[in-house]
């Protein structure tokens, strides 16, 4: 499966892509409403958007990738709504839109990077770098989040 380089959502289409990936992988499998996926951190200044589309989709965007970062100090940022398409899983496409995420936070001047992993997303960030700090909220009633950290 071939697809674009990782950057910001363009037009009106591939924001609603954007937004579309976040809630058909992180909130419709819990019945969440539309617009659940959203922020209002979505829309300030600082926040960083990060999307990977399907190749040859301009006309129908289609996203296989997406993930935030929100700054929350001067020095701290915080990736939030990280998310891969179910047929896009695996392919390395988390570890691009993260390693983006990352290049920008250096870029803005930030040195840490925290997120709320899902119980079943810790290895990921593992993966890349990232460690436990302490166990955090329990999203939905069901799923037990932990506060990760890494220094950029
Ligand atoms: C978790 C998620 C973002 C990972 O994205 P991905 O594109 O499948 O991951 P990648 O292919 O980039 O994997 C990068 C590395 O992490 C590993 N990895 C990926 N998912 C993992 C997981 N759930 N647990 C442990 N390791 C994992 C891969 O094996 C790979 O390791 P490697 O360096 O040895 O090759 C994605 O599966 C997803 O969106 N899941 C559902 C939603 C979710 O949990 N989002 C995070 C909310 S906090």
């Amino acid at each position: 499966m071939s697809n674009s380089p990782v950057r910001p959502p363009r037009t009106p289409a591939e924001w609603d892509a954007y937004y579309e990936l976040r809630y058909t992988v992180l909130r419709e499998p819990w019945q969440q409403p539309r617009g659940s996926e959203r922020s209002p951190a979505d829309e300030e200044p600082g926040t960083i958007h990060a999307l990977l589309l399907e190749a040859d989709t301009s006309e129908h965007p289609v996203a296989l990738a997406v993930g935030m970062l929100q700054p929350t100090t001067a020095r701290q940022g915080q990736v939030r709504f990280m998310a891969v398409a179910a047929q896009a899983a695996g392919m390395g496409l988390g570890r691009q839109i993260m390693a983006a995420l990352e290049t920008q936070a250096r870029a803005t001047g930030l040195s840490e990077i925290v997120l709320h992993s899902r119980e079943s997303a810790v290895g990921f960030y593992e993966r890349l770098g990232y460690a436990v700090v302490a166990p955090s909220h329990t999203l939905f009633g069901v799923i037990p989040h932990f506060l990760m950290r890494k220094q950029l």
